[in-house]
């Protein structure tokens, strides 16, 4: 197994490229299974959670093809309607082929996703939404069994905006039989991407981006080519990479206005974000910085994937900073890792108060999950001497090429196998 040793104390600054939405190329390859043909993504970012998801289509039925940032996916045939138990609690976002194969094929039966360590993640909101559509669903054995005839439209109020409930009920009611409103759904720029992808495939689903989508069904999608937006949230990791380290980054092919709570943030913070034009901006911080509050909200809120490699930043940030975590119930696995790093962090329920050091020590740290795991890589970019990092499955998830493109911009990562299992 492998730890990610960093040594820290070095301002970040060159060019990083930017890879397209990780949460977003999920869904759309799940929305592929709508279409009778050929859909070509491209700027798909080369990650685990990719190939998965394409094995859970192949296990479909559809042909699905991955080569070089671009997935090839037939759906032609898609004739099982039973998703593989390994694969779907391997990664959660398979549980977004529940409405495409619901669509397609009058019937599905999914393995309910697990929780994990963020959250119990339950998935209570997409169920109610099939059920709005007409379909008869029962959780059995773990399984999460849904079948209907035929769907239709239907009015839908989510009580809360979840972003896969919305992808879901969206994409199912591309098919249906009359027309779905869905009242108070996610607003996130992934969710116009979908929306985007479904419209291309001959979908009629307006609103994406407001609290209100309206889905007209048609009788059946066909195929399209379409691109995966850049990804918001690795885009900000890098830019509170460069806020951290006090140094500057030039970032390409991202998308600025998908991230104005966060560009928001770090300029109240003190951070010079120069925008070169719609996909091009430089970072750059000044020795001082300014403590700030912040409070994770779904889109356009502070995103929570953002959480932990914003509380990284604040630790290094001489004062008291805030922040309140709204959108999971468990999201400070970080802390603990962060404390061994010298931070001064207080958790009280949702909230966590920190107060920020300006010079915080490498240590032996365990990533546990994805964005934790983000955080405490730039934390131990900024710390003194040498951190390591156990948990890189978590990361490497997440993140395409992490380490390539942050050494090219003077970080000095690097993996080593540790013999001792009880250290990864
Ligand atoms: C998506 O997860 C993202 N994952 C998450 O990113 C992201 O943190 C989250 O949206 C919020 O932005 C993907 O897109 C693959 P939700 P999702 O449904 O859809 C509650 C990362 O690190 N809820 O919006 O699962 C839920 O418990 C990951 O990239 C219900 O109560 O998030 C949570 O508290 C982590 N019932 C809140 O809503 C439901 O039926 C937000 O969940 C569904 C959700």
């Amino acid at each position: 197994m492998e730890r990610l040793l960093i040594e820290g104390g070095k301002p970040l600054t060159g060019t990083l490229r930017v890879s397209g939405a990780k949460n977003s190329a999920l869904a759309l390859i799940a929305g592929t299974l709508l279409g009778e043909g050929v859909t070509t993504l491209s700027n798909v970012p080369h990650l685990l959670d990719v190939k998965i998801i394409a094995e859970v289509l192949e296990s479909l039925g559809a042909k699905a093809t991955l080569s070089e940032g671009e997935l090839r996916v037939d759906a032609t045939n898609v004739n099982n309607h039973v998703a593989p138990y390994d694969l779907v609690t391997k990664m959660r976002a398979s549980f977004f082929v529940l409405g495409p194969i619901l669509a397609r094929m009058g019937k599905a039966k999914i393995p309910l996703p697990g929780g994990c360590a963020i959250g119990s993640r339950p998935v209570d909101l997409h169920l109610k939404g099939l059920r709005a559509l007409g379909a008869t669903v029962n959780i059995e054995h773990g399984f999460v069994e849904a079948i209907a005839e035929k769907l239709y439209g239907a009015n839908i109020y989510l009580d809360y905006p979840s972003v896969g409930a919305t992808e879901n009920i969206m994409m199912a009611a591309t098919l249906a039989d009359g027309q779905t409103v869905i009242e108070n759904c996610a607003q996130e720029p992934e969710i116009v991407d979908l929306a985007d992808m479904l419209n291309a495939m001959g979908a009629d689903v307006r609103g994406a981006g407001t609290e209100r989508i309206v889905i007209n069904g048609v009788p059946k999608l066909h195929g399209c080519d379409h691109e995966v937006i850049p990804d918001r949230i690795e885009a900000g990791t890098y830019m509170m990479a460069a806020a951290i380290t006090r140094g500057e980054l030039t970032l390409q092919k991202i998308r600025l206005d998908h991230m104005q709570a966060v560009v928001s943030k770090l300029t109240e913070m003190g951070v010079l974000i120069h925008p070169i034009d719609a996909n091009t901006c430089i970072v750059k911080a000044p020795e001082d910085l300014k403590p700030v509050d912040i409070r994770t909200l779904p889109y356009p809120g502070f995103p929570t994937d953002l959480q932990a490699p914003v509380m990284a930043l604040l630790a290094t940030i001489d004062g008291t900073s805030m922040i309140s975590e709204t959108v999971f119930e468990n999201r400070f696995l970080h802390v603990d890792e962060l404390l061994r790093m010298g931070a001064n962090i207080k958790t009280e329920g949702n909230a966590a108060v920190i107060q920020g050091t300006r010079r915080l020590t490498g240590a032996p740290v365990r990533a546990t999950d994805l964005r934790a795991g983000a955080a405490l890589i730039i934390a131990g970019m900024a710390a003194e001497g040498e951190t390591s990092i156990g948990g890189l499955h978590h990361i490497d998830r997440g993140y395409e090429n992490l380490e390539a493109k942050l050494n090219a911009a003077g970080g000095t990562l690097k993996r080593s196998q540790v013999a001792d299992p009880l250290l990864v």
